[in-house]
């Protein structure tokens, strides 16, 4: 039985407890809830990669609540070091190279590389005051390849019956996954556009390049279909046509069964997307209004072209 508890000092508790023994705690953070489990213990590890129907050769982000810790896991460049001090905690994912054997190997999907977050989110805190300073390896909490959830809700609809418990605090602020960078000394490689905007990084890195998407296993993280609903998924339409479902943003003549952002505001359209596609999900094909490509518009449009991917199956 999947227990739903509200974010409370007492369910942070009961987490840190399950956690410690072994077991998995959906947690709800800035970007999207995410499915938790102890990164030093491979048997927990290993139940996410089943719990999710997840390819274990795609590697889960280790979680710390403390930014002083990723010393311990990762060698840090000063660029990395830098961006730790502006961006953390917060949405932003670092994959560095990896110094630690405490971490599951489980987690690792065979690489010498580890990716190291520090999100914001109040029960980070408490756990450190409980005394358990992690870290825990979190993918979203969603079936492997489905859209992340942004709601306890969603957690429940696709994970139910499989994990202990769920911590629910509402709404994910964010609504869309933590931008994921390749530090490579003093490069950086964008490997997901996410919540933070890559121009938000222009101050801070001279040598910024964008990963190529690619149909190939070996580059986690990457694969062209993910984040998708049941529909087929049209984009760039300008009407509804008969059988669709038509997601507007911003101000428009079609008749929309749901409007991102009424205002054309790409923070609120990030926050509502997930839900929307969850929501449309009951059609054939799922028609998308063009969404401007500029700010958090890049990571939006990434898990749309993503959501409209040929699945292969
Ligand atoms: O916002 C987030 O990052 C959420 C919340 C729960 O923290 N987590 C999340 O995890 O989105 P996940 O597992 O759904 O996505 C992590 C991405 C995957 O695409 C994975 O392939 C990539 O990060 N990744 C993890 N470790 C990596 C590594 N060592 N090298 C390259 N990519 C890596
Ligand atoms: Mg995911």
């Amino acid at each position: 039985m999947t227990r739903v508890l509200k974010s409370s000092a007492d369910s942070f508790k009961r987490a840190v407890d399950i956690l410690r023994a072994g077991g998995l705690v959906a947690l709800p953070t800035e970007t999207v809830y995410g499915l938790a489990a102890d990164a030093a213990n491979d048997d927990a590890v290993k139940k996410i990669y089943a719990a999710k129907g997840r390819p274990t050769h795609n590697p889960l982000i280790a979680h710390i609540f403390d930014p002083k810790d990723a010393e311990k896991f990762v060698d840090i460049s000063p660029l990395a070091q830098q961006l730790m001090d502006v961006f953390w905690p917060g949405p932003l994912t670092l994959v560095l190279p990896k110094t630690s054997e405490d971490i599951s190997l489980a987690a690792g999907a065979g690489l010498d590389t580890l990716a190291v977050r520090c999100p914001k989110a109040k029960w980070a805190k408490a756990f450190l005051k409980l005394g358990f300073r992690g870290p825990i390896v979190m993918p979203s909490a969603n079936r492997s390849g489905h859209v992340s959830p942004t709601t306890a809700q969603h957690v429940l609809d696709d994970l139910g019956k499989t994990i202990d418990m769920i911590i629910d605090d509402g709404e994910c602020p964010n609504g869309i996954e933590s931008t994921v960078l390749k530090i490579e000394g003093d490069k950086a490689i964008l490997l997901r556009p996410g919540a933070i905007p890559t121009e938000d990084f222009i101050p801070y890195i001279s040598d910024l390049r964008l990963a190529k998407t690619t149909a190939q296993p070996s580059a986690p993280g990457m694969l062209q279909s993910h984040y998708s609903p049941n529909a087929s998924v049209r984009l760039n339409a300008l009407e509804k046509r008969p059988y669709e479902s038509y997601l507007a943003f911003g101000p428009t003549d079609v008749k929309s069964d749901f409007n991102l952002s009424l205002k054309g505001d790409l923070a609120e359209a990030a926050r509502n997307l997930y839900s929307a596609l969850r929501a449309l999900d009951t059609v054939d094909t799922i028609a998308i209004a063009p969404i401007p490509r500029t700010g958090l518009g890049a990571a939006i449009n990434d898990r749309l072209k993503r959501a409209a991917a040929d699945k292969g199956t």
